[in-house]
């Protein structure tokens, strides 16, 4: 049987799955599940400095080719996943917390309390939230993010990592990866966000299918794949001393392979986990150790970021 152990920030995990920030996260009892389920590590909601209940409903649809969302950052406040980050039994598995404050002071507060609490949890700082009206996402403004970062890591004195929204331009690509570079504590990048403010239409009812900002928002599962591994593969490429997170379009054992090979350490389940719930993760690490098999691959090392090109 494959091995699929491998190792995030010199921390050991079981397998390289985890939900991705915004599925299954939002309350102790779905992170609980999380905890006992089959993935290697969990990450909790995005989270702002206080309560928030999020855009009206509807606000997510699943299509038969993904998921549309405008979910409005709903999540039980800083204080809560702080409070369930120290309580976590970090020898089951890794946590990773993101943060989503509003406001870069906003982020600020939620990262002193972060540095002075004496948990293990990562974090993950969410440059790409589009779904919250009126605020744009931070990692489309370079400048804006260069700021963030550079106050944020001046701020906090341990690795971190960034939640970037998809790049679809080389240049881009390579601007967000210099300033990535430049600060040596963020040791893992997460791509992508879901595809912002994109449009599903009914055709029988003429009309969108969720209420917030007129139907627009964020696009998950199939729709996504090739534009998550393209920015994976981007900035393995560009970034080699930081780890990459992959998320964006796995529904089987194969989307997850493909992520490892552009060259993910870490493949995180959004879309499809909300259809399936966390019994996913045993699915997709048989599917994935299927596919190995097939390969004669023994060990996750064996292909990670070994995509070849033509
Ligand atoms: O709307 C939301 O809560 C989504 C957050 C995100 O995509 O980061």
């Amino acid at each position: 049987m494959p091995d699929l152990r491998t190792e995030f920030l010199d921390l050991p995990l079981a397998n390289p799955l985890m939900n991705a920030s915004g599925v299954w996260c939002s309350v102790a009892s779905q992170l609980e599940a999380l905890a006992e389920c089959a993935a290697g590590a969990m990450v909790t909601k995005s989270c702002t400095l206080a309560q928030r209940d999020g855009n009206p409903e509807p606000r997510y649809r699943a299509t038969p080719w993904g998921s549309i969302n405008s979910m409005g950052l709903p999540n039980e406040g800083f204080p809560y996943y702080l409070n369930y980050a120290r309580c976590h039994d970090y020898e089951r598995k890794p946590l990773f917390m993101s943060l989503a404050g509003l406001t870069l002071d906003d982020n600020l507060t939620m990262v002193a309390e972060l540095r002075e609490a004496v948990t293990p949890v990562i974090m993950e700082l969410n440059l790409s939230c589009p779904n919250v009206p009126g605020k744009a996402q931070v990692g489309y403004d370079f400048e804006a993010m260069d700021t963030f970062i550079h106050e944020i890591a001046d701020a906090y004195d341990r690795p971190f990592g960034v939640k970037l929204p998809p790049y679809f331009d080389i240049a881009h690509f390579d601007e967000a990866a210099a300033i990535l570079n430049a600060y040596p504590q963020i040791a893992f990048v997460t791509c992508i966000n879901s595809i912002g403010n994109g449009l599903v239409i009914d055709p029988v009812s003429e009309t969108v299918v969720i209420r917030p900002k007129d139907g627009f928002g964020g696009i998950g599962g199939d729709f996504v794949l090739p534009t998550a591994l393209a920015n994976v593969n981007a900035f393995f490429r560009r970034c080699p001393d930081k780890k990459i997170i992959g998320c964006g379009g796995v529904r089987s054992g194969e989307q997850v392979f493909l992520h490892l090979l552009a060259g993910a350490a870490l493949v995180q389940v959004g879309t499809q986990l909300f259809e399936e719930g966390p019994l996913i993760f045993p699915r997709l690490l048989e599917e994935l150790q299927a596919i190995m098999t097939a390969k004669g691959y023994d060990r996750i090392t064996d292909f990670q970021g070994k995509l070849k090109t033509l």
